[in-house]
């Protein structure tokens, strides 16, 4: 404790002698107290302790109109316990009863008249010490609680930064999935629209001539109706968006027939006429084992379609797309492999991210993106082989429920897949 610290302590005396309060602060000013105040009425004590705060009162107990006791009680009333200020009792009366008396009422300490120096001075610095102490422990509490206070406003904040932040980026997420998402729509939904368009223009452009099998007409009505329904499916994806099917779209799937539908509806792009001579695309098929399975036919046609233009444009000098398919246990394998140009690693490596286009403004890099979430959502793996210059094959794999039957095999003899074979 430091001593002038303790000597600086205010000390308020309460006697209604005057002779009484003089000789004591006599006392005092000798030990070294500079800050002694007294006062020697006793209606006057609350004001005093307002005004001066003492950090000791020493109180007569005998005094007219209000005695030691009673401005105990007082102080007792109306201070709470933590505020209340240290009282040595001062009497000439002190028997054993006034003692319990005043220390019940809630003095701190007694000390009797006449004042025995050496004792009163340890007694006084006794109860000036607790006080001081006390009252660094409570600026200490104060401190410390201010400062949590601060750190925990820091920490709302930073909470509050954190969880505006995480709003954001879940906005951003949901945005560019949603950008990705509409961007692949228009993609796929521009593949149907080749077929609708490049059919109808056939059948447009044999106006006046005699179509020479009415069949083929039919038949080309039948293509464009499957890629309209196709791009009504596509576009449908804008609404499960916000509105996400509860039941997976899947029936069982004749595979030979999407691919044969696929190939038609493609073959406005690698059977286009207006390619430059000598650089023809033949698409062959060679379908071994065709296993029931499930899955959405819609899905898997724009999947072959995506993999057939690309395969298309990494061949402008021409060559062969071959559809292979084969069994491995529980499971269809399906290849689309060209003879054109070939990724590097680097490209192999990105080809399946979102807008990764080698093709500058004829691509928008979301074909394949839009053939790996059909082939997720199918419960499939994807295999990419590619080599510079010699071609590429995409290798998928989806699962399938048993055996190839023998209506499947038997549908491979059909004539359309044998003019697949010969186109
Ligand atoms: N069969 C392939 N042969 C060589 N490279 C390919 C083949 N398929 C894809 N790629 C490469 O992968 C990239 C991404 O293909 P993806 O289909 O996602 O986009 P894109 O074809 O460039 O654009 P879009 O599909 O919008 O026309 C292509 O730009 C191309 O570099
Ligand atoms: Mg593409």
């Amino acid at each position: 404790m430091d001593p002038a610290q303790l000597k600086a302590s205010r000390i308020l005396m309460l006697d209604d002698e005057v002779a009484n309060t003089c000789l004591v602060a006599n006392f005092l000013n000798r030990l070294g107290y500079t800050n002694v105040e007294s006062i020697n009425d006793p209606t006057q004590i609350f004001d005093r302790i307002a005004t001066f705060q003492p950090d000791l009162l020493l109180l007569d107990l005998s005094m007219p109109q209000l005695d030691g006791f009673q401005v105990l009680e007082l102080l007792r009333r109306e201070t709470s316990r933590g505020d209340r200020i240290p009282v040595i009792v001062i009497t000439g009366d002190a028997t054993s009863a006034n003692k319990r008396r005043a220390l019940a009422a809630g003095a701190t300490d007694l000390l009797a008249k006449p004042i025995d120096p050496s004792e009163a001075n340890m007694r006084i610095r006794n109860v000036l010490e607790r006080r001081l102490l006390q009252l660094e422990i409570e600026e200490q509490n104060r401190a410390l609680e201010e400062r949590v206070l601060e750190r925990t406003a820091q920490l709302q904040e930073a909470l509050d930064d954190l969880q505006n932040a995480q709003r954001q980026m879940l906005r951003q997420e949901r945005l560019s999935a949603f950008a990705e998402m509409a961007g692949g729509v228009v993609h796929d939904f521009s593949n149907a629209l080749m077929a609708v368009i490049g059919y109808s223009d056939m059948l447009l452009a044999s106006e006046g001539r005699n179509l020479d099998e009415r069949a083929t007409a039919l038949e080309y009505l039948r293509i464009i109706n499957t890629a309209g329904r196709d791009a009504a499916e596509v576009v449908s994806r804008l609404r499960d968006f916000y509105r996400p099917r509860t039941t997976a779209e899947s029936q069982v799937v004749d595979l030979k027939e999407v691919l044969h539908q696929a190939v038609l509806m493609t073959q406005p792009k690698w059977n286009d006429p207006s390619r430059p001579g000598g650089t023809e695309i033949v698409v062959a098929a060679e379908l071994k084992h065709l296993p029931i399975m499930r899955g959405n036919p819609s899905e898997l046609r724009e999947m072959m379609t995506n993999l057939i233009f690309n395969a298309v444009d990494a061949m402008p000098d021409g060559g062969t797309i071959t559809l292979r398919t084969s069994e491995s246990p529980g499971s269809v394998v399906l290849e689309v492999a060209d003879s054109g140009a070939g990724m590097s690693a680097e490209v192999r490596a990105r080809c399946l991210d979102p807008f990764f286009s080698t093709k500058g403004d004829k691509g928008t890099g979301l074909g394949l993106a839009m053939v790996f979430g059909i082939v997720q959502r199918q419960q499939g793996s994807l295999e990419i082989e590619s080599e510079l210059g010699k071609g590429t094959t995409f290798r998928i794999t989806l699962p399938s429920e048993g055996e190839a039957t023998g209506a499947a095999i038997a549908a491979v003899e059909t004539p359309q897949l044998e003019r697949l074979h010969a186109a």
